[in-house]
């Protein structure tokens, strides 16, 4: 692919490690690449970070076209940056664009898009604990037309933004309320894709759950409020007397989760029982009871692995291992960061040079 380049004049700074934060901090380009049914993916791009014009009448603005990714670049301790299997992240956001009806990209030009806008902005990856280069591709429809219809016109960008973890505690563990209310997918639904429609729906109980001092909501089914989904930005996992359990892929509900089936991969070569299984709320309460929920914990990219310390189900409060990080998530925590930081070997061959 032919990348054009124009260099930001005006160069920033990164911020020290302790003031990064998660996604509000900007590296000084963007990658840009525009579609039309007749050009194809065209005009490939690095240019200075900043504002995007867009016709108010863009088919994005109304009716939410819109299609993301979220994975990120390490810095090693030898100074050498590395991605973490970047092609599951470009055969996804083609598995969202086809549920959107947005243009796929080809999985390779993905993958350069991304490593050559790294490349650029390669400084920007920080090397404090815990920090990486967080990647937002994203891909949306800008056909300028309010009539509903199919799209002919999409525009792809990526931007990088220096970050710490996700949440403010970051390793300790967080309080997590189940969800009763309001419902994040359905089968037949997007609850499958990274679309930002999904997220748009999520954030009144996200909301709601936050001001009631949890960091996110865990989402029931939509269809028999029963059977345990996801949280807000990660997939989640119970240790239910001596086996893992993570909610099946099979309804179409879940994001199918890069960090999900990393875990899942791992347990299976310790040799660790897991099961990806319908669980429902009553069974997984059933288990905090009586003393069987060992452990439970969100995976994600951006969250990586987080220990659910208290969860909340109508008005009562269930403490998981005492509030600390179990030793299963505790595993999973060293095996995943310590393979994606380069500090132990990669039998699975997850990582890649920038
Ligand atoms: N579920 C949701 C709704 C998410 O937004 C994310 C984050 O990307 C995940 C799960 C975890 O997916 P991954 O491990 O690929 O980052
Ligand atoms: C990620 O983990 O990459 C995500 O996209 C989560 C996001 C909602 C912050």
């Amino acid at each position: 692919m032919q990348i054009s380049i124009t260099k930001n004049p005006n160069p920033g700074k990164m911020p020290p490690s302790d003031k990064l934060g998660f996604g509000s901090i900007f590296s000084d380009h963007m990658f840009l690449m525009d579609y039309t049914d007749a050009e194809k993916w065209h005009n490939a791009r690095i240019v200075p970070y900043g504002p995007i014009a867009i016709n108010p009448a863009a088919s994005v603005l109304h009716y939410a076209n819109e299609v993301f990714e979220g994975m990120k670049a390490y810095r090693w301790a030898d100074g050498s940056v590395h991605f973490f299997r970047p092609m599951e992240n470009a055969k996804r956001i083609n598995i969202s664009a086809e549920r959107i009806g947005l243009p796929q990209i080809p999985n390779d030009i993905f993958v350069e898009a991304v490593r050559e806008v790294v490349k650029v902005d390669k400084d920007w990856v920080p090397s404090g604990e815990g920090t990486s280069l967080y990647i937002r591709p994203f891909l949306y429809a800008i056909d300028p037309e309010l009539a509903l219809h199919g799209i002919h016109q999409a525009t792809f960008v990526i931007i990088l933004s220096p970050s710490a973890s996700y949440f403010a505690e970051g390793i300790k563990p967080v309080k997590i309320m189940l969800e009763t209310e309001d419902v994040r997918a359905v089968r037949g639904g997007t609850g499958y894709t990274k679309c930002g429609g999904n997220y748009a729906a999520s954030n009144r109980a996200g909301d709601r759950a936050m001001e009631k001092g949890y960091s996110q909501v865990l989402w029931l089914d939509g269809v028999h409020r029963k059977y345990i989904e996801e949280v807000g930005a990660m997939n989640v996992m119970f240790k239910i007397d001596g086996t893992v359990v993570t909610p099946s892929l099979e309804n179409g509900s879940i994001l199918g989760g890069i960090t999900r089936k990393s875990c899942l991969e791992v347990l299976k070569h310790w040799g660790i029982p897991a099961e990806e299984r319908l669980l429902s709320v009553d069974e997984l309460i059933g288990a905090a009871e009586s003393g069987k929920l060992e452990e439970a914990f969100g995976t994600g990219t951006a969250a990586v692995i987080s220990p659910i310390g208290e969860l909340a189900y109508k008005d009562k409060k269930y403490t998981v291992n005492d509030f600390k990080i179990g030793p299963v998530a505790q595993k999973l925590y060293d095996e995943l960061t310590g393979i994606q930081w380069g500090k132990r070997p990669d039998p699975f061959g997850w990582t890649e040079c920038v």
